[in-house]
């Protein structure tokens, strides 16, 4: 048997890109997310694949979807928590509501099911858990209040995670795009929870879903703990880290769209 590798998210974009990458050497690409039809559209370009629609907010479906991997494959090689909502609110037009469904996809569904899956790959000690955070992970950003939450979470989550690992064959990695050209800013909740439906002019210049997907593969490849992804706007995140100053100075004149 080839790796089963399981990812969330996976009827578009990024999530979509990385089923395309992975659509080699025996491997097996089980697709999740909450739309079926666009995984089916997924899976009919793939040569072996298993649809498995999830929402990953439902603790229980994420248990029973474990279940259904570990009886039909009794493993997962690489899980790719892909799925993800962005924001288009300032802080005062988003409802607290709304907030914490950012918090329930972004943060807690990534989480739950890598808890899940966990006993899986400590039964074969091996794996790579991977988590899709954001250059919005690494500082804030307006409009993106909740989503730049949900996201830092994840780094103090998944290093954790990664170092109580760290005696095992099992490789966690924090993965951090910058602008990849998807529809997650359509995609984005606006502050009553609506959908954005705009393409932002940043998405839309940003760098193709085909070169972020092979970023990921080689560091999933070469066991990586946290990888950047993206054009000039990655810069941000080594202008906050070593001269804060300049970031706050850059980031206040960016246009925030
Ligand atoms: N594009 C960028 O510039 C960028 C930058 C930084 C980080 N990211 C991150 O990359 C990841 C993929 O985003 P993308 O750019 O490819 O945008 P996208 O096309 O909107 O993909 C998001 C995916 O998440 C799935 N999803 C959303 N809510 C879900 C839920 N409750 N349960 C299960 N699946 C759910 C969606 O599928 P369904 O609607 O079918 O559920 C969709 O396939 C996200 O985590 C995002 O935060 C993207």
């Amino acid at each position: 048997m080839g790796n089963i590798i399981w990812i969330t998210g996976a009827g578009s974009g990024i999530g979509k890109a990385l089923a395309l990458a992975y659509n080699k050497d025996n491997n097996t690409i089980i697709l999740s997310g909450r739309k079926e039809s666009q995984l089916n559209e997924v899976a009919a370009i793939l040569k072996s694949s298993y649809v498995l629609p999830l929402d990953v907010t439902d603790e229980l479906i994420i248990q029973n979807a474990v279940k259904q991997v570990d009886s039909k494959f009794g493993k997962v090689d690489i899980l790719i928590n892909n799925a993800g909502v962005s924001q288009r609110a300032l802080v005062s037009e988003t409802n607290n509501e709304v907030g914490r469904q950012l918090m329930e996809v972004n943060f807690f569904g990534s989480i739950h099911l890598t808890k899940a899956v966990l006993p899986l790959m400590q039964k074969s000690n091996a794996g790579s858990i991977v988590a899709m955070s954001s250059a919005a992970g690494k500082f804030g950003f307006p409009l993106r209040s909740y989503y730049a939450a949900s996201k830092h979470a994840l780094h103090g989550w998944y290093e954790a995670l990664g170092l109580e690992l760290k005696d095992t064959n099992i490789h966690v990695m924090i993965v951090c795009p910058g602008r990849i050209k998807t529809n997650i800013s359509k995609n984005a909740l606006i502050g009553n929870g609506e959908v954005h439906a705009e393409m932002d002019p940043g998405q839309e210049s940003g760098i193709s879903v085909e070169k972020c997907a092979s970023a990921i593969l080689r560091g999933i490849r070469n066991k990586k703990h946290e990888i950047y992804i993206g054009g000039s706007e990655v810069l941000m995140i080594y202008f906050k880290r070593y001269a804060p100053w300049l970031f706050r100075f850059i980031a206040k004149r960016v246009s925030a769209k």
